[in-house]
C-alpha cells in the first residue's frame, strides 16, 4: 500500500552502529536507535535518568522554567505518586458520556469541513478539536478552548524552537488558574491539583505549576500531528479509505498503525549520572542521550515490512507513548480522539482529495523527519447517502 509518509532517515545507522551521534541546539547527543535498545534504557532509570529539571524534552527547557514538569521529570519510586495524582483526569476517555461528546466535537466540526470548499486541516479541524476535547479531558468550559486555540500548535514553541514570550504567557495563565483553583477548588484540573496530596502533604505551587505545565505541552502538537496526517493518509490512499468503510473493524488497528508510522514524538532525553559507552560512542557523565521512539518503531527486527503502512497490522507493539514508568499519561485521549475521526470519516466523507500543503519536518544536520504538516488544504466530498 503506498503512503503519505516519509521514509524512516534512521535505517542505515539503527543497522549498522544502533546509534547516532545527534546534536540539538548545540548539545551533543547520541541518540539509541534499535528497539531493544530505547526499550531497556527507557527502564534504566539508574542510569538513563528523568530527574533533572527542564532536560527529558529535546530541546532542553532549563532556560524557559525554573519547576520542574510533573511527572515526567521523575524517576520511580516517585513518579507513580505523582501519576496517582492525575490518574483520574486521565481515565475519563473511558466514561461513555465522555466519548459521546468528542464524537459530538468531531461531528460538528465536520459540519462546517463539509460546506467548506476548502478546509485547512491544521488550524480549521485538528487544532480546534485538540483544544475542545482537552477543555473535556481537563474538564474546563468550553469557552477556554478558544484561548488556547489562540496559542497556536504548541503552547510555547514557534517552528520547534522554545519561544521565551509564549513560554511566559503559559505560566502566567497556569499561575492565574492556580489562583482562581485556590479561593474556590472546583473538579476541573487545577481544582485536582490544589486539593493533591503526597502523604499528606499538599502539593506546592511549582509542583502543580509543572503538572500543568506538561499537560498544556505533552498532548499539543502530538496531537494535533496525528490528527492532521490522519486526513492526510486517507486522502492519498483512497484504497485504505474504502477499506476502512467497508470493514470498520480494522479502524483500530489502523489507528497503531498511524501513530507508529508517525511516532509524532520521535525522541526524548535521559539524562546519564555516569560516563560510559553506547555502541562506541562514548558518553560523559551528566551528558543526555535521545531515546529515539521514531527509529525504533521502524525496527525491521520486530516490524516487518516497517515502511509499509499496514492499516491490519497486528501486533504492532510501537513505542509512540513511550513505555514504562512514564508511558503517555493522555494516550487513552489521543487513541480516542484519533478512533472517533477515522469512524466518522469512513460514515460521513466520499471523496478526500489535497488541495495544498507544507510538510512540517524536524531537520538537524545528521538527519531529517516528517511529523506532520504546517498547513493541509483539503476538499472533503459528502459520502453519498450518508447523514
Ligand atoms: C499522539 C499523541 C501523543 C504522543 C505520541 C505522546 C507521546 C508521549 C511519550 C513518548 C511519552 C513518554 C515520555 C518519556 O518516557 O519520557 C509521553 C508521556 C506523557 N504524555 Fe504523552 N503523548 C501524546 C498525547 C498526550 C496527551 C493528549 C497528553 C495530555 C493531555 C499527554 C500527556 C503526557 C504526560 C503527562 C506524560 C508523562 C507521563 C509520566 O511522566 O509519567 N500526552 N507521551
Amino acid at each position: 500500500m503506498s503512503d503519505p509518509f516519509a521514509k524512516d532517515p534512521f535505517t542505515q545507522a539503527r543497522r549498522q552502529k544502533g546509534v547516532l551521534a545527534c546534536e540539538f541546539g548545540g548539545e551533543a547527543m547520541p541518540m539509541l536507535l534499535r528497539y531493544a535498545d530505547v526499550r531497556r534504557a527507557a527502564a534504566d532509570h539508574a542510569n538513563f535518568s528523568s530527574d533533572v529539571l527542564g532536560r527529558v524534552t529535546i530541546p532542553a527547557e532549563d532556560k524557559i522554567r525554573t519547576f520542574r514538569q510533573l511527572p515526567i521529570e521523575s524517576n520511580p519510586p516517585q513518579t507513580q505518586a505523582f501519576r496517582d495524582i492525575v490518574m483520574p483526569i486521565f481515565r475519563r476517555p473511558r466514561a461513555a458520556d465522555f466519548k459521546d461528546k468528542v464524537v459530538a466535537l468531531v461531528d460538528t466540526l465536520l459540519d462546517n469541513a463539509l460546506q467548506a470548499e476548502t478546509l485547512e486541516v491544521v488550524s480549521e479541524f485538528a487544532l480546534p478539536l485538540q483544544s475542545r476535547a482537552m477543555a473535556l479531558l481537563f474538564n474546563m468550559p468550553m469557552t477556554e478552548a478558544e484561548v488556547w486555540i489562540g496559542w497556536g500548535t504548541h503552547a510555547y514553541r514557534v517552528a520547534g524552537r522554545n519561544d521565551a514570550t509564549k513560554a511566559a504567557q503559559l505560566i502566567d495563565y497556569i499561575s492565574e488558574k492556580l489562583d482562581q483553583a485556590k479561593d474556590a477548588p472546583g473538579d476541573d484540573l487545577f481544582g485536582v491539583l490544589t486539593r493533591a496530596t503526597i502523604d499528606g502533604t499538599p502539593l506546592t505551587r511549582d509542583q502543580m505549576t509543572g503538572f500543568a505545565h506538561l499537560a498544556f505541552s505533552g498532548g499539543r502538537d502530538t496531537v494535533i500531528n496525528s490528527i492532521t496526517e490522519a486526513v492526510r493518509f486517507l486522502a492519498l490512499n483512497p484504497g485504505a479509505f474504502d477499506q476502512l468503510r467497508s470493514t470498520p473493524t480494522l479502524i483500530p488497528s489502523a489507528v497503531e498503525e498511524l501513530f507508529r508510522v508517525i511516532s509524532p514524538i520521535s525522541f526524548i532525553g535521559r539524562t546519564c549520572p555516569h560516563a560510559s559507552d553506547i555502541h562506541g560512542q562514548p558518553v560523559a557523565a551528566g551528558q543526555r542521550v535521545a531515546l529515539g521512539w521514531a527509529s525504533a518503531n521502524f525496527d525491521e527486527t520486530v516490524f516487518p515490512d516497517p515502511q509499509d503502512m499496514r492499516i491490519d497490522r497486528r501486533p504492532n507493539p510501537h513505542l509512540a507513548f513511550g513505555i514504562g514508568a512514564h508511558s503517555c499519561l493522555g494516550s487513552l485521549h489521543a487513541r480516542l480522539l484519533l478512533k472517533t475521526v477515522l469512524e466518522k470519516m469512513v460514515a460521513r466523507v466520499g471523496q478526500l482529495t489535497v488541495q495544498g500543503e507544507q510538510a512540517n519536518c524536524l531537520s538537524f544536520p545528521q538527519f531529517e523527519r516528517r511529523v506532520g504538516s504546517s498547513r493541509l488544504e483539503v476538499h472533503m466530498h459528502p459520502l453519498t447517502g450518508s447523514p
